[in-house]
């Protein structure tokens, strides 16, 4: 497994204080580190028309996207709350895009990383580019 760096805990943490989340009072902040070693971050961003809303994880992506890059080594997500913030369904399947073998989804709190798995455990048996390509 991926060593856990602090300073990508602290990112994630610095994501999560910038979400507007003025209706569900519930900030999410995500950081990628991409297989070339470099962070993006994304905060979730809601709005007065509900479903509109954006996850972390999708603001993340974007970032990351738009800098050229394509490959998540580790992706993690922080939150709020006793229950771990686990990325949602669609979340799983944007992820699952630009994810490999080795790719690690660290789930954190304040206290830091509360658990760690693969793209395999988050969303077993998943559809990914590789159905398309044949
Ligand atoms: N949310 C995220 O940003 N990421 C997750 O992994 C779970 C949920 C957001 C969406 C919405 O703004 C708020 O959390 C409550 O669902």
């Amino acid at each position: 497994m991926t060593a856990v760096k602090t300073e990508l805990l602290d990112l994630a943490q610095q994501a999560m204080s910038k979400a507007y989340v003025p209706y569900s009072k519930f900030s999410v902040g995500a950081v990628i580190e991409t297989s070339n070693g470099h962070h993006f971050s994304g905060c979730n961003v809601e709005n007065a028309a509900y479903p509109e809303g954006t996850c972390a994880e999708a603001g993340a992506i974007a970032a990351m996207v738009l800098a050229g890059e394509t490959q998540i080594k580790d992706i993690y997500v922080t939150g709020q709350g006793e229950q771990l913030v686990t990325p949602c369904g669609g979340c799983r399947q944007k992820i699952r895009e630009f994810a490999s073998a080795d790719t690690m989804i660290h789930i954190c709190g304040p206290q830091g990383v509360r658990k760690s798995m693969t793209m395999e455990e988050l969303l077993p048996f998943s559809f990914g580019p590789e159905n398309l390509a044949s």
